[in-house]
């Protein structure tokens, strides 16, 4: 039984990350979208919403469970009982904050492992922090996230 952690901050989850659950589901028996509580940035959207919106986003996929979580991504992976994080690619860019937070995890608990993923091409430009912007200046957001987001993003931005 192959458990994964596919963890981020999701805020808000874009298609892009939808990109990367949908397939990583598809390799691992079960997926956890871990979505972290406390992040240095102010997120727009509480914990609370973000969980609810991955979890509309994804409810047709039958292996994939949505948890909160706080403090260390290891800790969250031993709790969990999993032994993989995934995580997407889009960009050269990516690269070396990706490798220094996987050797370090891998520091902390040499039992994990992490997977890269290599986003889409359609979606390899797409950031949380571009929709954003783009939807506070009322520009269309309907491609780039999940229906439930436009609506949320909608909400918050009245
Ligand atoms: O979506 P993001 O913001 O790129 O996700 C980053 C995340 C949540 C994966 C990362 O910040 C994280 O794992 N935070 C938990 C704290 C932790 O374990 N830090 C040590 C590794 S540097």
């Amino acid at each position: 039984m192959l458990r994964a952690i596919y963890p981020g901050s999701f805020d808000p989850v874009t298609l892009g990350h939808m990109d990367i659950i949908k397939r990583s589901s598809k390799i691992v028996d079960e997926l956890i979208v871990g979505v972290l509580k406390n992040n240095a940035k102010t997120p727009l959207f509480s914990v609370e919403e973000r969980v609810r919106m991955l979890r509309e986003a994804t409810k047709e996929l039958k292996n994939v469970k949505v948890v909160e979580f706080e403090g260390l991504l290891v800790d969250f992976a031993k709790a969990m009982d999993a032994k993989v994080v995934i995580r997407g690619l889009r960009a050269i860019t990516d690269f070396e904050y990706e490798l220094q937070m996987t050797q370090t995890n891998h520091k902390l608990e040499p039992d994990v492992e992490t997977l890269f993923l290599t986003t889409s091409i359609e979606y390899s430009f797409l950031s949380s922090t571009t929709v954003k912007e783009v939807a506070t200046f009322g520009g269309d957001i309907t491609q780039f996230v999940p229906k439930v987001v436009v609506k949320a993003i909608e909400e918050k931005m009245k």
